[in-house]
């Protein structure tokens, strides 16, 4: 599996809107991933601040990033190679 990067943005904006909930939903999921190489990074603002908050999975932005629905994102992103690859124990 090739490296993954999950950039959070962190400036005031997206962070008081609900990334400071974000940032702990995905490090509690980082810990629970095996067998992926997963880089998270902050990020100052994206100037996206009405549309926040941002997260970006690769080079892809996601906005209103809701607690609700960050999981299956990750899911999704980390796992996106899945039909093509041998993962192990899905
Ligand atoms: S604070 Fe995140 S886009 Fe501005």
């Amino acid at each position: 599996m090739e490296n993954k990067k999950i950039t959070i943005c962190m400036g005031s904006s997206c962070f008081s809107r609900g990334n400071k909930d974000n940032l702990k939903i995905i490090q509690d999921y980082l810990k629970g991933v095996d067998g992926a190489e997963l880089l998270l990074t902050g990020a100052l603002c994206q100037e996206k601040c009405s549309q926040g908050p941002v997260i970006f999975l690769g080079e892809t932005l996601h906005k209103e990033v809701n607690p609700d629905h960050l999981p299956d994102l990750l899911q999704a992103y980390v796992y996106e190679d899945l039909g093509r690859e041998d993962t192990g124990s899905l």
